[in-house]
């Protein structure tokens, strides 16, 4: 067996596993939702920006590949942590002893099935926002649709989308379930890695907490303008 794959192995190797892929995946998280944010420059910017992406051909089904493979080993190294978890738990008598002797190891285990159960709600909301936005299986009429220049009407299918109450609805609570999974994560990530020196902690206890909130805020404003306040609108509506 190789190195690496002993060391992942571990439960420490696999926290550090889900500490980079986590890293890689915040990145993703804020480069989509800045790019979301085209929405509000209008109908040209948005499917412009779709087709170029588009246009990358193998190049996108790289990072397609490539992501796809970071979310498919955070998902791996959450299950098997928590396998391990449950199978302390199962020898109670040790586990309870050592837990209720130990405050922090009670505050670890709280944090563990809280970040298990948040990160098994993130990952049914992002099967479910592919089959919406990249499969059209959900309001596939709006998928079909078509700009002047015959590229894919990516601004028409987001904005008939959240302007249905029951999905701005669900995706508003869903940002508000990753923010949960992300305040405690994010920073969380920085200790897995052991990179808690004194000159950079309070960065971390501040900063990402701060990053991941505007993150949120701005994820929700989008299917929040769009049902509450109509804006961005249709363009035969005159967006
Ligand atoms: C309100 C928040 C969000 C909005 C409005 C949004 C919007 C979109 C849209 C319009 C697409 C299709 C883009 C296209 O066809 O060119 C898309 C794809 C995607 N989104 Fe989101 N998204 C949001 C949040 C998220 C979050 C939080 C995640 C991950 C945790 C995520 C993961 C993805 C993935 C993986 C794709 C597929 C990318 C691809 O096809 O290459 N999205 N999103």
């Amino acid at each position: 067996m190789s190195r690496f794959v002993r060391i992942f192995n571990t439960s420490v190797g696999c926290k550090a596993v889900m500490a980079l892929t986590g890293f890689a995946l915040v990145l993703f998280v804020i480069q989509h939702c800045i790019a979301n944010l085209q929405i509000y420059k209008g109908q040209d910017a948005m499917n412009t920006y779709a087709a170029t992406l588009k246009s990358l051909g193998p190049l996108l089904w790289v990072a397609r590949g490539g992501l796809l493979a970071v979310f498919a080993l955070h998902i791996y190294c959450g299950i098997r942590l928590n396998r391990l978890n449950m199978a302390a738990r199962k020898d109670r008598y040790q586990f309870n002893a050592f837990v209720q002797e130990d405050p922090l190891a009670q505050a670890r285990v709280r944090a563990a099935t809280f970040m298990f159960l948040t990160g098994v709600l993130v990952l049914l909301f992002v099967v479910y926002h592919l089959a919406h936005f990249t499969f059209g299986w959900i309001k596939a009429d709006a998928f079909q649709l078509k700009d002047s220049e015959g590229r894919h009407d990516v601004y028409s299918m987001f904005i008939l989308g959240f302007q249905n109450p029951l999905i701005s609805i669900t995706y508003i609570l869903m940002m508000l379930v990753l923010a949960a999974h992300l305040l405690h994560g994010f920073s969380s990530a920085f200790q897995s890695l052991g990179w808690n020196h004194a000159a950079f902690n309070k960065l971390v206890r501040y900063g990402c907490p701060a990053v991941v909130m505007v993150i949120i805020l701005l994820n929700i404003m989008m299917p929040f303008t769009i049902l509450f306040l109509g804006f961005p609108s249709l363009p035969s509506a005159g967006g």
